[in-house]
């Protein structure tokens, strides 16, 4: 363990010279940040004062296998010692595997494997594929991408101006590139369609999407992108209507679906991938986090066999290469990752401890005035947090929610992701119900003493 004196100068160090993600190093400093974290093990991590945490996040809701695997570490280091990397035009043996294994989890003929090093990557090739695909097949004017606002697909150019909302600012980038179009998000909480169930909110906002396919024309569109269960959005769960209503709305003007499964695959919200929760086949899929427990850097584009056929010839050929994809260290730890998700059953774990965990949060919001809604699927859950339950109201800037909820779990052991009115958790699958009543017993001793100052009285 460090000392504290050490850790004090690798704070220093850090500040001075780590651009953190999203993160300023002038607030860090008054807030005594960041936090150097040493090792981990299951949902907890450890850091360099001897202090243990609970991360309710998971990373970035990415450690599905949890904290410690000193396999996956085994795996790669044994791949390493074989060899890093291969030269151009070749492959290695777990790079071959962990695309066929991909192929083998993922539903329909999503069988076509592109690995990528993240979630943004995965995202970009899904929307070079859908576009030159389009083009391949006669329709060149197909190249606007239909978006939620409210969602969220990576960081990097392509993906940059997809979804959009206010937890990821982006006017320093603008001007918005040509071709993006946004469908409002079936979040039943907050439906910007007026619905008034989940059911009526599913209806009216994939019929939203309709309408803007014929507004702008269906030979103009290339694809729709879209996340199973939202993360910005806190978890919301659309109603049952909505994905076979985009599936088949797709279907019929010729867009294709793609699914950014970067969060919901690998387990997350109880099933392999979250379509399977509303039995569609996507004709693109992306992974990320999940498939290697933020182990190591690996993603994939999973691509429909249909779809892929028209990339097979000499040419026609997808011109798109990442120096770092395919890698076969990552690949090796993304195998062992999945072989102990497999064994250790976490998809069925993250059903059930999942569901008893939202059960857990429910209860919250019968006894918090400022809980207005609950909301998840598997071990993927959000509290979104209200000055008034009638009218949904969120909290004024200056009430600084997100800040004050972070420290008073922390002051608890709790490392969570509040943003917004929203709390986000995201922890990994290997949780416990136990390990779910110490964190819902924190969340709520915590929400009881901001009340408490907030002046807020008591519901129960
Ligand atoms: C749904 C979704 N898509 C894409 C991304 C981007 O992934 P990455 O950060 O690996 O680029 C994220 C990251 O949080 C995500 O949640």
């Amino acid at each position: 363990m460090a000392k504290v004196s050490e850790t004090q100068a690798l704070r220093d160090a850090s500040l001075r010279y780590l651009w953190m993600h999203n993160r300023d190093w002038t607030q860090m400093a008054e807030e005594g940040e960041p936090l150097v974290i040493t090792e981990g093990k299951g949902i907890r991590v450890k850091d360099s004062e001897g202090k243990t945490w609970i991360d309710v996040n998971g990373g970035y809701t990415s450690v599905n296998a949890g904290y410690g695997r000193t396999e996956i570490a085994g795996a790669a280091y044994e791949q390493a010692m074989k060899t890093v990397f291969a030269p151009v035009g070749t492959t290695t043996e777990p790079v071959v595997r962990l695309a066929a294994k991909v192929a083998e989890l993922a539903p329909g003929s999503l069988n076509r494997v592109f690995l990528v090093s993240g979630g943004s990557e995965a995202n970009e090739t899904a929307i070079k594929i859908a576009r030159a695909y389009q083009r391949r097949r006669g329709e060149p004017g197909r190249y606007k991408i239909i978006s939620r606002r409210g969602s969220y697909h990576g960081m990097t150019g392509g993906v940059l101006f997809t979804g959009g909302g206010p937890a990821n600012p982006r006017a320093d980038f603008e001007p918005v590139y040509p071709g993006m179009l946004y469908a409002p998000q079936p979040n039943p909480y907050r439906c910007e369609m007026g619905g008034t169930t989940p059911s009526e909110c599913a209806v009216r906002c994939a019929q939203a999407v309709e309408d803007l396919i014929l507004e702008n024309g269906p030979k103009t569109i290339a694809a729709f992108i879209g996340e199973p269960v939202a993360v910005p959005q806190g978890a919301a769960v659309p109603g049952d209507e909505y994905w076979p209503m985009i599936r088949q709305i797709c279907d019929k003007y010729g867009v294709l679906l793609i699914d950014d499964e970067v969060i919901c695959g690998f387990g997350r919200t109880g099933k392999w991938f979250g379509n399977q929760h509303w039995n569609i086949v996507p004709d693109i899929m992306s992974v990320a986090k999940g498939i290697v427990s933020s182990y190591l850097p690996v993603a994939a584009t999973v691509v429909k066999d249909e779809i892929a056929e028209y990339f097979s010839e000499r040419d026609a050929t997808l011109s798109h290469v990442f120096t770092n994809a395919g890698h076969p260290v990552t690949a090796a730890a993304a195998l062992k990752n999945i072989e102990i998700i497999e064994k250790e059953n976490l998809v069925q774990n993250a059903a059930e401890v999942g569901a008893y965990l939202k059960e857990q949060l429910t209860g919250l919001k019968v006894d918090h005035p400022i809980v207005g809604d609950v909301r998840g699927l598997g071990c993927f859950a959000a509290l979104d947090l209200v000055s008034n339950k009638e009218t949904k109201t969120g909290f004024k800037p200056e009430d600084k929610m997100a800040q004050r909820m972070t420290d008073k779990l922390r002051k608890r052991g709790l490392l969570l992701r509040s943003r917004g009115d929203m709390l986000h958790m995201g922890p990994p699958l290997c949780i416990t119900r136990d390990d779910v009543d110490d964190i819902v017993h924190a969340i709520d001793v915590s929400l009881w003493e901001l009340e408490g100052e907030m002046g807020i009285a008591r519901t129960t």
